[in-house]
């Protein structure tokens, strides 16, 4: 095989992919307001000769009523009211002082400071999201001032991120920009929005290929821009160990320098990884530090030659295969294998603030089902006396010994493969909830269809599910409707992973990133499809809350901001960008 394996997400032949059936299940959305979803197109008329403005992910409700524009200036102000109000300020000062040169101080509303009609307001105060929603907020702009309010720090911050997409495209700049012909003006809006899912991912492999700590920090600041919440670091696998492990130090000594290809390796010391934690921190961005057990473990086993069966330890790995490496779980291992586990899950966990800790568990094909039971009871033994909620990919539901509360990551494609659904259904029967990342529709590194280098030419991505894959194709699914017998409220959120086996730079993963994944943070987002569209099994409906016309306009603006931050995103078919 000349890929990765994944046996399990296998297509049955002739399985068809287009067929996205709504299982009769009841659809419970998350707010009262979602109910009355406008349904609009949500996007302002054209100013500035740039794109049509809009928000991507579509809010619950955007109105651009036709009066006069908000404008920033020389002397507007970030009045801050409310507990963590003035950290959201500064960093949404800190990105637009850079582009307009002004000053923006950040003042304390609550010091008696009234926003003026040339002020941003930013307020934290109960009441005022949508229904309480712990994202929500509301944004309200005009000639008499902006307002952006939240019940929470983090919906505040959401909201400064649809004020982010309704200004100029240039306020992305990193350096001093040409100031538009009308100025930094914002048209008058009034939007009122929460996410449909708590979780909302973005996966990044920094395993077969490493990625510096600048390009994770640049990544983080794009998914933020589309209201994702959580990077999970897919920090180790056969091909290198990227995190540093002080009670086992040659896991990055020795299995930190390969990577796919022999590009050369890297890791993050703790201070790397504290680094992004409090990045993201800042932008209310989760990380979910991932280490893939059993299988996927060539390079700790070429480390640390105690954790094989044989005690001697295999030759470093720089190929794409997969499915070949294993954790012992012979008794005679026993001692340095659990030492192993409870040492590298307890040193992740004491470095990450966030709740969880991926353990991994996919396509450990060289591992006895009787072995593979063993060392999931102890590798989620472990990983859950950290404290932390544990996620695994969907074959570690196999297990019916789980921890309370562990969540199930699906892989397989938007018609279930083999066993998968059921594998995924175990994690809710034992308590858990589900995190949804078809393959098909969700791997960003899946080959766009038309890549100008040729027929699926490029030396950029795969093909192995299902793929190429369209932005429609990304668009076009609905969470609910993937696992029979899958409700709402088990899934926990949606994640795009981007794995690495050809993607070594970061402009490379910009490009199979973007703008794919925008796609699955509306999923993840905006409010669900009416029950009817589901119960016809068309999540995407002219006019509703997806609507591809609608997307296809916003995403025209979002890409004028992902050209002013210099992303080297695919220009796809389809969309009306701006040149
Ligand atoms: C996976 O793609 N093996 C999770």
């Amino acid at each position: 095989m000349p890929r990765r394996t994944r046996n399990a997400a296998r297509r049955a032949p002739g399985a068809s992919r287009a067929a996205l059936v709504a299982r009769g299940v009841a659809i419970s959305l998350v707010t009262g307001l979602a109910l009355a979803a406008t349904l609009t197109a949500c996007t302002a008329p054209a100013k500035n000769g740039e794109a049509m403005t809009g928000i991507v992910p579509a809010p619950i409700s955007a109105d651009y009523p036709d009066r006069a524009p908000f404008t920033l200036e020389q002397n507007s102000r970030l009045v801050a009211k409310g507990e963590g109000a003035a950290a959201v300020a500064e960093t949404f000062g800190a990105l637009a002082r850079v582009s307009t040169g002004f000053g923006l101080p950040v003042v304390d509303g609550a010091d008696g400071a009234d926003a003026a009609a040339s002020d941003i307001a930013f307020v934290v105060a109960a009441g005022e999201a949508p229904d309480g929603a712990a994202e929500g907020y509301t944004l309200e702009s005009g000639s008499d001032g902006v307002r952006l309010a939240a019940d929470t720090p983090a919906g505040l911050f959401r909201a400064s991120q649809s004020l982010r997409q309704l200004l100029p495209a240039a306020i992305e700049r990193t350096d001093a920009a040409k100031p538009p012909a009308d100025g930094w003006t914002l048209p008058a809006a009034s939007v009122a929005d929460a996410p449909r899912f708590a979780y909302r991912g973005s996966m990044l492999d920094v395993a077969r290929h490493f990625f510096p700590v600048e390009d994770v920090l640049d990544h983080i600041d794009r998914i933020a821009l589309l209201k994702l919440n959580v990077l999970h670091l897919h920090l180790t696998d056969d091909q290198g160990w990227r995190i540093q492990i002080d009670s086992w130090p040659e896991l990055t000594a020795a299995g930190a320098t390969t990577s796919v290809g022999g590009d050369g390796g890297g890791f993050y010391t703790k201070d790397d990884y504290r680094r992004i934690v409090e990045y993201a921190a800042e932008r209310f961005v989760t990380v979910v530090p991932e280490v893939d057990l059993p299988g996927h473990t060539n390079a700790a086993l070429h480390a640390y030659p105690e954790l094989n069966c044989d005690g001697v330890a295999p030759k470093p790995y720089e190929g794409m295969e997969v499915g070949f490496s294993s954790l012992c779980a012979s008794p005679e291992r026993a001692e340095a294998t659990d030492r192993f586990l409870a040492d590298v899950t307890r040193e992740l966990a004491e470095m990450t603030p966030g709740p969880w800790l991926h353990v991994g568990g996919d396509e450990s094909l060289a591992t006895p089902q009787a072995d593979y039971l063993d060392l999931v009871r102890r590798i989620t033994a472990a990983g859950a006396a950290t404290g932390k909620t544990l996620i695994g990919w969907h074959e570690m539901g196999a297990s019916r010994e789980l921890p309370a509360g562990t969540v199930g990551q699906y892989w397989s494609y938007v018609e279930p493969q083999e066993d998968a659904a059921e594998l995924t259904t175990s994690f809710v029967e034992q308590g858990g909830s589900v995190i949804l990342s078809p393959a098909d529709v969700a791997y960003l590194d899946m080959k766009y269809p038309d890549d100008p280098d040729g027929p699926l030419g490029s030396k950029l991505g795969l093909t192995w599910a299902d793929g190429p894959t369209t932005l429609e194709e990304a668009y076009g699914w609905e969470p609910t409707a993937i696992v029979p017998g899958l409700a709402e409220a088990d899934i926990l959120g949606v994640e795009a992973p981007l794995w690495t086996e050809t993607i070594a730079a970061a402009p490379d993963l910009e490009y199979m990133v973007f703008p794919r994944i925008a796609a699955i943070a509306e999923i993840a987002w905006s409010p669900a499809p009416s029950a009817s569209a589901l119960a016809e099994g068309r999540p995407v409906t002219d006019g509703g809350a997806r609507d591809l016309d609608s997307f296809h306009g916003r995403l025209a603006s979002l890409g004028a901001h992902l050209d002013a931050l210099g992303v080297s995103y695919r220009k796809v078919g389809g969309v009306p960008w701006v040149d």
